[in-house]
C-alpha cells in the first residue's frame, strides 16, 4: 500500500486541487473596465440590469441587489421582525444566518436538521414554535433545497413568515420551480466562492411589493429623495463594478451549475462503494446545485478523527474542508445566549462532514484524483 503523503509518501495529485475557484472570463473583465472608465461607480444601469435579469431568472416579482448575502439577510430580518421576536433557524449553517436575527433585535431559536439532506427538520421546527415565533429561516445548505412544501405548510398554519437563506443555492429548484420564486423573502450571496460571484455581493427576491419597497429604502438609509430619509437604514448598496461582474456570472450560472451537477455525479460514482463513506443525498424532485459536495464519515469504522482524515486528504493535494465544524449554538459568540440548547443530529453531523472540490473548473483528471485520494486515505484509516 502506498504510504500516505502526510507520512512522507508521494501525494496522489502532483498539483493542488482547490475547494473553489471563481471562473472570471473576458466578458466580466471588459465590463468592469468599461464601468471604471465611465466614471459611474455607484449603482446604476448595470445594477438595474442584474436585478431585472435575476428577477426573470428566479420568476419572482422583485429582485433587489445588495452588498452581500449578510446584508440581504439583515434587511430581510429588519423588515420582518421586531425586538424580542423569535425566528427558527438551523444551527448547522454559516453564522450569518443567525447573526442577521440577533442584529435585528430578534432571538434565534435553533432547530435540528435532517441527517440525509443537512437541511432543517420540519418536525423540529414545529416543536420550537412558541407564541413569540414570527418567522422561520430555512437554509438551502450546500445547494440542496430545504423541505419547502412542509415548511411552507407550517408557516401558513401558524401565520409565520419565511426568510429563505439561499446564499448557497443559486439556480436550485424545488418541484421544477426556482427557489428564488418562493414566498416571503429569498436571500442570495455572491461571495467569491459561491456558484456565481461578484466578489462580495448579494440579492434579495420577493413577491411582496411592500417588502420590496422597504428593502429598497433600507439599503440606502431610508432615502426617498436626496437627503430626505423616511426610515432608518444602512448603506447596503451594490457597486456598479460588482454588477458588471454579476450580469455575466448570472448568464453563465446554468452552465456552471450543470458542471457542478455532473462533477457531483462523477464523484458519487467513484465514492459510493467505498467503506465508511456516505455520499450526498439529493431530495427527490429537487435540483441540487452542489455549492458543496459534502460526504459523511461513518467515524466508528475509522481509526482516525474527521480532522485527521481531512489533514491526510490535504496532504494528498486535495483541498478538503469542513462546512461547518462548530454549529452556531456552540460558537463562543453564542454560547452564553444558548444555554441548554441540544441539537443531537447537528452535533453528530458537524463531527463527520467533509467537503470535497466540486467546482466547474475541475478537470476529469482532477475528479479521478479526488476519488483516488479518498480511496487511499480510507484504505489507511478504515478498521476493516
Ligand atoms: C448559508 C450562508 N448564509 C449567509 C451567508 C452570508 O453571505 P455573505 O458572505 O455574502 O455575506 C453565507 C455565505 O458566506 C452562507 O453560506
Amino acid at each position: 500500500m502506498e504510504e500516505l503523503a502526510i507520512k512522507g509518501g508521494r501525494p496522489v495529485s502532483d498539483h493542488w486541487i482547490p475547494i473553489s475557484k471563481p471562473l472570471i472570463g473576458n466578458e466580466e473583465v471588459n465590463e468592469v473596465i468599461r464601468v471604471l472608465k465611465s466614471g459611474q461607480l455607484r449603482e446604476g444601469r448595470l445594477t438595474r440590469r442584474i436585478e431585472e435579469e435575476s428577477r426573470r431568472k428566479c420568476g419572482s416579482k422583485h429582485a433587489i441587489a445588495v452588498s452581500s448575502g449578510t446584508a440581504a439577510l439583515h434587511l430581510a430580518m429588519m423588515t420582518t421582525i421586531k425586538p424580542g421576536d423569535e425566528v427558527i433557524v438551523p444551527s448547522f449553517t454559516f453564522i450569518a444566518s443567525a447573526n442577521s436575527i440577533l442584529l435585528s433585535g430578534g432571538r434565534p431559536i435553533f432547530a435540528d436538521i435532517d441527517e440525509k439532506t443537512f437541511t432543517v427538520d420540519p418536525n423540529d421546527v414545529l416543536e420550537k414554535i412558541t407564541s413569540r415565533t414570527v418567522a422561520i429561516e430555512p437554509v438551502h445548505l450546500y445547494g440542496q433545497p430545504a423541505d419547502i412544501k412542509a415548511l411552507s405548510e407550517i408557516a401558513e398554519d401558524h401565520g409565520l413568515k419565511i426568510i429563505w437563506d439561499a446564499a448557497q443555492a443559486h439556480g436550485a429548484q424545488y418541484d421544477g420551480r426556482d427557489i428564488g420564486s418562493f414566498d416571503d423573502i429569498v436571500c442570495f450571496s455572491f461571495y467569491a466562492t459561491k456558484n456565481m460571484t461578484t466578489g462580495e455581493g448579494g440579492m434579495v427576491t420577493t413577491n411582496d411589493d411592500d417588502i420590496a419597497r422597504a428593502i429598497r429604502l433600507m439599503k440606502t438609509h431610508g432615502q426617498v429623495r436626496k437627503y430626505w430619509h423616511i426610515m432608518l437604514g444602512l448603506n447596503y448598496r451594490m457597486t456598479e463594478m460588482q454588477a458588471a461582474v454579476g450580469i455575466h456570472q448570472l448568464r453563465k450560472l446554468e452552465k456552471f451549475n450543470e458542471a457542478r451537477i455532473r462533477n457531483a455525479k462523477v464523484l458519487t460514482n467513484g465514492l459510493r462503494y467505498i467503506n465508511g463513506i456516505i455520499t450526498p443525498y439529493v431530495r427527490p424532485g429537487c435540483k441540487h446545485v452542489f455549492h458543496q459536495y459534502t460526504i459523511m464519515l461513518e467515524l466508528e469504522e475509522f481509526r482516525c478523527t474527521r480532522d485527521e482524515f481531512v489533514k491526510a486528504l490535504r496532504a494528498e493535494n486535495v483541498d478538503a474542508r469542513v462546512h461547518y465544524p462548530t454549529p452556531v449554538h456552540l460558537q463562543p459568540a453564542y454560547r452564553s445566549l444558548m444555554k441548554d440548547v441540544r441539537l443531537p443530529v447537528t452535533e453528530r453531523v458537524a463531527k463527520r462532514v467533509v467537503s470535497l472540490p466540486v467546482h466547474p473548473a475541475l478537470s476529469d483528471e482532477d475528479l479521478k484524483l479526488i476519488v483516488e485520494a479518498v480511496e487511499k486515505v480510507v484504505s489507511h484509516f478504515h478498521k476493516r
